[in-house]
């Protein structure tokens, strides 16, 4: 049997080269060898205040982002959270056996709540819907990038919790697939290299969107800080900036970082950012093609329609295996 994997992208804004090396580009290359569900998680996104127009827009924009970067639908299920009501059910379920300091320890919660006036309810369950999304699928591996690490040790420990409680195998105790921060897992921000690239920055030039044009990408890079040695060398604690260029241009490339560095070796930070930007540029154009094909009426819909299918189908089981369990079915 081929291992289950499942991971979830938020439709809130434009994705980033972030979410792409971290996280879609393994999507891609796990589809072959495994049973691969691929979710729009537009209920997450609902946590923190939303353009109603825009963010139909952007779920839409999302799974068309997900095929034109290589997910093919025939092979893999491509769907929209809010389409399959179980998550939502098997949320509550699991909040019920969820602690309220498990919760607010969440790095992200505390985070996010420090940027919002009010803090709902929402962004503290965010986790379990999360935990919810997994589990629902008997889900093998979750690949993710670094900051998804806490939510998918609270995944593990709710799973764990629940099978002992009952004594046998109710959930599947997922794995996370987490790409070392050299290959991926963390790529940082253009602007401040303390931060990660998040397309939920106010500054638009911290993060290259995976729509943006050639020439805004080159701006970006451009204009990335880096610091005054001029050496281009990879070490993350003091050369933080410049080794998230490296990573970039190294997944870019499919180079070795070693043989990036060896390559331009005392060249200056200018004619490498200059051939980082086209090469960015050069990475992203085919997928921007697809994109644009992509949004013809009905192509994405007609994908999303079935998926959805082919998820409730799956997860319904695994949902009311957990209801028996409980006692309401
Ligand atoms: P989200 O939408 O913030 O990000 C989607 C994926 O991209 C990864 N990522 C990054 N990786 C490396 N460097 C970055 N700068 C970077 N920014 C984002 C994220 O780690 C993630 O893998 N809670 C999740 C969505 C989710 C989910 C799930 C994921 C909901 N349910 C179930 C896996 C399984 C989130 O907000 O990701």
């Amino acid at each position: 049997m081929k291992k289950r994997v499942f991971s979830g992208v938020q439709p809130s804004g434009a994705l980033t080269l972030g979410n792409y090396l971290g996280a879609i580009r393994n999507f891609v290359e796990l589809q072959h060898e495994a049973d691969c569900f691929f979710c729009v998680v537009d209920l997450h996104s609902l946590t923190v205040p939303q353009d109603p127009v825009a963010l139909k827009e952007n779920i839409k924009n999302t799974a068309r982002l997900f095929v034109a970067a290589g997910i093919d639908p025939e092979v893999s299920t491509i769907f929209v959270q809010s389409q399959v009501p179980a998550h939502a059910e098997l949320s509550w379920l699991l909040e019920c056996q969820t602690y309220l300091g498990e919760l607010r320890r969440m790095t992200q919660f505390k985070d996010k709540a420090k940027k919002q006036e009010v803090v709902t309810t929402g962004l503290l369950t965010y986790p379990v819907l999360m935990a919810a999304d997994i589990l629902l699928y008997n889900t093998d591996q979750v690949p993710v990038g670094e900051d998804q690490k806490q939510h998918l040790e609270l995944t593990r420990d709710l799973a764990v919790r629940i099978n002992n409680r009952f004594q046998e195998e109710v959930f599947k105790v997922p794995e996370p697939y987490i790409p070392p921060r050299n290959k991926g897992g963390r790529i940082m921000s253009l602007t401040n290299p303390a931060e990660k690239m998040s397309k939920s920055s106010p500054n638009p030039k911290s993060y290259i969107a995976l729509l943006d044009p050639p020439e805004v990408i080159k701006k970006k890079i451009m204009s990335a800080v880096t610091d005054s040695e001029a050496v281009i060398r990879y070490d993350e604690e003091t050369k933080p900036a410049i080794s998230n260029l490296l990573v970039i241009y190294s997944l870019c490339s499919g180079q070795s970082i070693e043989d990036i560095t060896k390559q331009y070796a005392g060249v200056g930070y200018g004619q490498f950012k200059k051939d980082l930007a086209e090469l960015v540029a050069e990475t992203l154009r085919p997928l921007q093609e697809k994109v644009k094909e992509l949004s013809a009426p009905g192509v994405i819909e007609r994908i999303l329609e079935a998926g959805a299918e082919k998820a409730r189908a799956a997860a319904a089981p695994h949902l009311r295996r957990f209801q028996e369990k409980l006692g309401i079915r």
